[in-house]
């Protein structure tokens, strides 16, 4: 069976650096915020380039936190993907703000010229996602933000090691989140999340905020969440950073063959790279028109697929009352995506056999 990761076999390539670095946490007897969270906050900070990283619980709870900290609320308005995990959105609906969604661009990316269109005296701020891991039209939203006056936020849940103009994404917005869900390029054994930023502000801010609102123990400065990082997860993801560079390379190189082999193809749309960046592939998403025949036929010749993602947010049940919003190109591209695998666990063996089904599958 190929599948879309290999767990074990990522982490029988590094054991022995992962047993050493979970033993020195149990020995420790020091589980929450702690060295092993203060020594990653800094070494992946250094690695985005930013003045701050801090760790949380989660991917969703990063965003949620940065807007917390940013003193977003009711009446509110945040503009935002609806092609992205749910999360996206639910940050901003779970502090009683309102995502509004505007439609995506040729790379399924959040579109500025959408956006501004959809800006009012509420908004306060723009949410693009990195979709897959690639850098949304950083430039674009840099204008548009600082002609309204308004919050850059990235989502780059999914982009870590992606690079716009040479730099880092989540460098480049007042705040960045960071999810380190199992499958996401660096991944943690559990859950786990970072935000980034220059700020130092916000950085105090969302440090109180993630330990229940406290700046000393037990002096409660605002109502906080419980949203830690704890010490096995940093400790854990300390190791896995010093490979992900190299592990982007071999997304890189596995999106290289394929794109070699579906580029030409009449019936298959090939992901589009925008120029100067670095794309670190977390998914390599495909568009063709029979889609779902496509997903189970490759499941006949044991080859797993995903859609990211099936439902765009606003047509979800959960936004009930944003289901009549018309967004054509985010609703087109939810029918016709599919992602096939890439992993840096990948063999050549299984590439070539992915291409093969594929291109049978898809005969003119
Ligand atoms: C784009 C995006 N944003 C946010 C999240 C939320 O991250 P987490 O699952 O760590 O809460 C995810 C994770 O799936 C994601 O892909």
């Amino acid at each position: 069976m190929i599948l879309a990761n290999n767990f074990q076999t990522e982490y029988q390539s590094i054991q022995k650096e992962i047993d050493d670095a979970i033993h020195r946490v149990l020995t420790s007897g020091w589980y929450i915020l702690g060295k092993e969270v203060e020594q990653f906050e800094q070494e992946f900070a250094q690695y985005l380039g930013v003045k701050h990283v801090i760790g949380v619980g989660n991917g969703m709870e990063a965003l949620q936190i940065g807007l917390m900290a940013m003193g977003i609320g009711p009446g509110d308005e945040i503009i935002t993907t609806p092609l992205s995990a749910v999360a996206t959105a639910l940050a901003i609906s779970n502090i009683g703000a309102t995502p509004i969604f505007a439609d995506v661009d040729e790379y399924y990316h959040l579109d500025p010229t959408c956006v501004e269109k959809l800006i009012t005296k509420k908004t306060k701020a723009v949410l693009p996602v990195h979709l897959y891991g690639q850098p949304v039209d950083l430039d674009g939203f840099r204008l548009l933000c600082k002609k309204h006056k308004l919050a850059l936020i990235e989502d780059a849940a999914q982009a870590h090691g992606a690079e716009y103009k040479g730099r880092k994404v989540g460098s480049f917005g007042l705040f960045s989140a960071f999810s380190f869900y199992p499958t996401k390029n660096l991944g943690a054994f559990g859950d786990g999340g970072a935000i980034a930023t220059n700020d130092d502000g916000l950085r105090d801010s969302c440090s109180m905020i993630r330990n229940y609102g406290q700046k000393k123990q037990y002096e409660h400065l605002v109502r906080g969440l419980n949203s830690r990082l704890d010490e096995l997860q940093a400790a854990v993801l300390r190791v896995k950073l010093i490979h992900l560079d190299e592990w982007n390379e071999k997304r890189r190189n596995i999106a290289q063959k394929y794109n070699e082999a579906f580029n030409n193809h009449l019936n298959i749309s090939t992901p589009r790279e925008r120029s100067n960046t670095v794309h670190p592939y977390h998914q390599y998403v495909i568009s063709v028109e029979s889609r779902d025949a496509l997903i189970s036929e490759l499941r006949n010749k044991n080859i797993t697929t995903l859609v990211h993602y099936p439902i765009p947010i606003h047509r979800q049940p959960c936004y009930a009352e944003y289901n009549n919003l018309d967004l054509p190109k985010s609703q087109f591209a939810t029918k016709n995506i599919l992602s096939l695998p890439i992993h840096p666990f990948m063999t050549t063996g299984e590439v070539g056999q992915v291409i093969k089904e594929v291109l049978n599958l898809t005969k003119l």
